[in-house]
């Protein structure tokens, strides 16, 4: 088990990786409006379908979308309050029908945004943590059984 924390039968992110998160997180989100478009160009790119579930303005939505997750990542390393805030998100996508392909395809697509905006300047380990916390994110939002 190590440094796995557990919040009832959730278990989180080790807490290695949850300190890169922590440590890159300023530099990330110092970028956080290129990070929300890059995010929705490749999502859309990938997926054409999606973009109707959303209004023809997404400047709203990009906003919304990036400040909601540095919070949560924000947390990385106090999985209680990640947990609680994840939970939260995800019962606000409860009704969209949003299938698991398609939150996996949110983890590539915010991936290769990170990617896009930050060129060389993350190592590999970090890119890593940050996949993992992506990831438990978008865990607590996908549909257990599609
Ligand atoms: C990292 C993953 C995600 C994060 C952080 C995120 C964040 C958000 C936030 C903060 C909102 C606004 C909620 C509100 O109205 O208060 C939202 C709405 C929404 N999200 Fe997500 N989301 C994620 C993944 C997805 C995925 C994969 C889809 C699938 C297409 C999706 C579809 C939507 C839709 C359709 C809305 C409502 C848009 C509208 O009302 O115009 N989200 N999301």
């Amino acid at each position: 088990m190590g440094s796995w924390k557990q919040v009832g039968a959730y278990r989180h992110m080790e807490d290695a990786q949850a300190k890169l998160v922590e440590q890159s997180y300023v530099c990330v989100f110092a970028r956080k409006a290129e990070l929300a478009t890059k995010f929705y160009d490749h999502l859309f790119q990938q997926n054409p379908d999606l973009r109707a579930l959303f209004q023809e303005d997404m400047y709203v939505q990009r906003e919304m979308f990036v400040s909601i997750l540095a919070m949560i990542l924000k947390f990385a390393s106090r999985p209680q309050t990640f947990h609680e805030l994840a939970s939260r998100l995800a019962r606000q996508h409860e009704n969209l029908g949003v299938s698991h392909a398609q939150y996996a395809m949110a983890v590539d697509a915010l991936m290769a945004a990170l990617q896009d905006v930050l060129q060389n300047e993350m190592a590999p380990e970090t890119a890593q943590a940050w996949k993992k916390a992506i990831q438990e994110l978008v865990s607590h939002m996908a549909p257990q059984n599609a």
